[in-house]
């Protein structure tokens, strides 16, 4: 290659150091392979860290009925029988062993009073099923994984360094090219399997959890290499995210508060989540505040709160009041867990037990906002989070429709179906992370070395470099990707309806055509101008796939209601949307027949809905 660059020769190359990364980093240097780690970002900041309030796994420490069915059960309803069931199975009876390992690799967890993982109540799990230490159980994953695998002397990592285009042999990958954000420098890495583990798209929304790295990379990555993306018009609004002070407005507020008896309240002082509830849950959701506190506190014979139903639906009903104009000041609800003084034996006490088992919350509040949440409640509204869709993998070994392209964690699509149940993606990212390593490690052992196209190399570094060339008068990057995020949010949003999202597709395809035009003209190093112009192209593609799946959907289900087809159909619920390129370079969508349940499985799924 004629452009100055780095060189790196592995067996098996991942994409991202959050959780999925990591433990298939671990698994496959394990399995004896050179494993070499990208990170577009630093190492232990991922969105993994978003997952605060803890990872769900059915280890019944606090409710001995839980079990693999229950959970099993649980996901497949959360995801509304959209989900691959090999998938919900695999997860349901890897988590507990996954969790386990983590605590050996030591990992910190609250505790039980007699020493067991302590676990906590979540939105749509039957039982207390979320192991955590406090809010901060995700950072706690990543720390224990980072620290586990940097140990492995055969695990390189890069930081800071992004892939823009997967190399093929034919039809198989054979390696990537990346550049280092600080020097510009390019990264040529040759390896015999590729893992993708770099989350989700939040950042093609106004309004997100995620932070500036999650621009839809590797479903734009596996999408050009042509690999399949499966589901995406799911994305998740998790409800509670912070509204104010703009500008922290996004962050989340972890699930963790409601788990522990946080109660959403309009400016009217309703608890409105009573007003809406869904039949399927209408035999197991509290009537009075009572039984919800029991329910939180441990009382085995007591229903849930409703704000405790799943967060599609939360969110939803959020969206609601604000809409209604009961919202609070700033556009959002409240949450309130001041609340339990009255049930804790007073401010002090609720104070204590506010802090112990919500720090990060009482700080997040504190520093961002002013706010204390021990003795004032929370402004909340929804902040886009998660994407249930993502690159099309077989259900047991994480590859992709590509010879050797595998996926895990959020960037992989099929586990969650229509709706994630919170806690899931910390299990998924620890169970899928590890086959993933598992089966990339299997398939690299089978392979010789890919042979490095000198061409196509040549041609993605010519692309991305090109921005360096435009004439400085052209658009600013930073511009299209904002006007993006506006149309996605308002057109493509929590309530959708056919019209809106065909203009947010012609919107787009003018994003295209503005995203050729942008420039870049301060030179290679350390210029985030071109690290934006090289993210947009990423966020464009998966914004397209979500509006184009979620324009061929017609019905409303889990994440995704549309105001236009407000029930759930029959017909419908027989098909995944699948996208691919197709052989004019344009986005072809296909119906895909939802995979069929098992005779064990569906048995189960009855047995539990009893
Ligand atoms: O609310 C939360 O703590 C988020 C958890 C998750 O997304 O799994």
């Amino acid at each position: 290659m004629a452009l100055d660059h780095l060189s790196h020769d592995c067996d098996v190359l991942v994409i991202g150091a959050g959780g999925a990364g990591l433990r298939a980093a671990i698994e496959a240097a394990d399995l004896g392979c050179s494993v070499h780690v990208v990170t577009k970002s630093l190492l232990g900041k991922a969105h993994t860290v978003m997952a605060e309030g803890g990872v769900a796994a059915s280890l019944g420490n606090v409710d001995d009925r839980d079990g693999w069915k229950v959970h099993f059960a649980d996901t497949m309803r959360g995801g509304q029988y959209m989900n691959n069931p090999r998938m919900a199975e695999l997860h349901a009876k890897e988590s507990p062993a996954r969790v386990k390992e983590l605590e050996l690799w030591g990992a910190v967890f609250d505790r039980t009073a007699d020493g067991k993982i302590l676990q906590r109540n979540f939105g749509g799990h039957r039982f207390p099923r979320l192991a955590h230490v406090g809010d901060r159980t995700g950072l706690e994953i990543i720390r224990t994984l980072q620290d586990h695998s940097i140990h492995k002397t055969t695990v390189a990592v890069s930081m800071e360094t992004t892939i823009v285009k997967l190399l093929k042999d034919g039809d198989r990958v054979c390696g990537a090219l990346g550049y280092e954000r600080v020097s510009g420098r390019f990264v040529l890495i040759k390896a015999k399997a590729v893992v993708i583990a770099t989350g989700g798209l939040g950042r093609a929304f106004e309004v997100t959890s995620n932070s500036w790295e999650y621009t839809g990379d590797g479903y734009a990555l596996a999408y050009d290499a042509g690999a399949e993306l499966i589901d995406m018009e799911f994305v998740q609004f998790h409800p509670t995210g912070m509204v104010w002070p703009p500008s922290v407005k996004g962050i989340l507020v972890t699930e963790g508060v409601r788990g522990e008896g946080g109660i959403l309240v309009n400016s009217q002082g309703e608890r409105f989540m009573f007003n809406d509830i869904p039949e399927n849950y209408r035999n197991q959701t509290a009537k009075d505040k009572e039984e919800g506190w029991r329910y939180v506190t441990g009382d085995k014979t007591a229903m849930r709160p409703p704000e405790l139903l799943t967060r599609d639906h939360v969110a939803r009903c959020i969206n609601r009041e604000v809409k209604a104009g009961r919202g609070s000041p700033h556009g959002g609800v409240y949450l309130d867990i001041t609340w339990i003084k009255e049930r804790v034996g007073g401010p002090a006490k609720a104070a204590e037990l506010i802090r112990k088992k919500l720090p990060s919350m009482y700080h997040q509040f504190l520093e961002l906002g002013g706010l204390d949440i021990t003795t004032e409640r929370m402004e909340v509204g929804p902040t886009t989070h998660y994407t249930m869709g993502g690159i099309h993998v077989d259900g047991d070994t994480q590859m992709s429709t590509v010879p050797g392209l595998f996926a895990a964690g959020e960037a992989s699509g099929g586990l969650h179906g229509a709706n994630r149940l919170g806690g899931n993606s910390l299990s998924d990212l620890l169970v899928f992370g590890k086959r993933a390593g598992e089966f990339a490690a299997k398939f690299a052992k089978e392979q010789k070395a890919g042979w490095l196209d000198q061409a196509q190399i040549e041609a993605a570094a010519t692309d991305a470099v090109h921005w360096m060339d435009a004439p400085t008068g052209n658009e600013n990057p930073y511009t299209v990707q904002a006007d993006l995020q506006k149309s996605m949010q308002a057109l493509v949003g929590i309530v959708r309806l056919e019209g809106e999202m065909r203009q947010a597709l012609d919107k787009i395809q003018e994003f295209k055509a503005r995203a050729k035009k942008v420039c870049a003209p301060t030179g290679r190093t350390y210029n985030p101008g071109w690290h934006t112009c090289l993210d947009l192209p990423s966020l464009l593609i998966s914004a397209e796939a979500v509006t184009i799946s979620a324009i061929e959907r017609k019905e409303s289900r889990g994440a995704q209601f549309r105001d236009d087809f407000p029930d759930k159909s029959k017909e419908e619920a027989k098909w995944n949307m699948v996208v691919k390129k197709g052989p004019d370079g344009k986005m072809v969508l296909e119906r895909r027949a939802v995979k069929p349940q098992t005779a064990e499985m569906k048995q189960i799924i009855e047995d539990q809905a009893k």
